[in-house]
């Protein structure tokens, strides 16, 4: 059986799917754990890898691609995952509908696509409104992370957090498994830019 092809990047602006939001008490085995974000969560590496290491947190990955989605849905069931889920979706505009005021205890943003092009800048995922949208469902002390190797793409991120006066910056958080890109990065000896942020109070 041919597997589909999964594009390369899926314009965020252009995206006309719908969220099906989930029924969390059906989606999860606890649906009182904590819960963490993954956006953009790709072949689902790290959401995989979290979900295993960390039965007492409930892992929620997010993914603009279809079929990529799909392959991380089978993942997750061929693991026995209870704790893992995965949605189709466009992170910026599907927020409001997935998640509640201070519902989350973490945020991965990591390699989010950099748009190198200026005229498609437009399409990067961390806009002001989307901090604003993670800092209304971050409970108090949680904590949104971001990496990438793209450094123009890291500065803008910092300072976009560094006028959101919800958030203040904490170190790199310790113990988090490898993501794909990174791993692939660290395999070239590229630079990796992390950064972490907590919700203040
Ligand atoms: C470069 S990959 C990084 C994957 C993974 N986080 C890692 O570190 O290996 C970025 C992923 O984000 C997804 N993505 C891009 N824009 C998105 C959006 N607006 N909402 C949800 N997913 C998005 C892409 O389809 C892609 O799978």
């Amino acid at each position: 059986m041919s597997r589909p092809r999964i594009r390369q990047h899926v314009n965020p602006l252009t995206f006309r799917g719908e969220v099906e939001v989930p029924v969390w008490e059906e989606v999860f085995a606890r649906p009182d754990l904590p819960r963490e974000v993954d956006v953009g969560c790709a072949h689902g590496d790290f959401l995989l890898r979290r979900a295993s290491e960390r039965p007492d947190l409930n892992l929620v990955g997010l993914e603009i691609r279809k079929p990529m989605a799909e392959r991380v849905r089978r993942k997750i069931e061929r693991a026995g995952l209870g704790n893992a889920a995965v949605v189709v979706c466009n992170a910026n505009t599907a927020w409001r509908s997935l998640f509640g005021p201070s519902s989350l205890q973490a945020v991965y943003v990591h390699f989010p696509d950099p748009w190198f092009k200026k005229k498609h800048r437009k399409r990067r995922i961390m806009t002001p409104a989307f901090v604003e949208d993670i800092a209304r469902t971050l409970a108090p002390g949680g904590v949104l992370r971001f990496m990438t190797d793209h450094g123009e793409y890291a500065e803008e991120v910092v300072d976009l957090l560094a006028r959101a006066v919800a958030f203040e910056e904490v170190p790199d958080p310790e113990g988090l498994p490898a993501t794909h890109r990174e791993e692939w990065h660290a395999g070239r000896g590229d630079a990796i830019h992390r950064a972490a942020w907590r919700r203040r109070p």
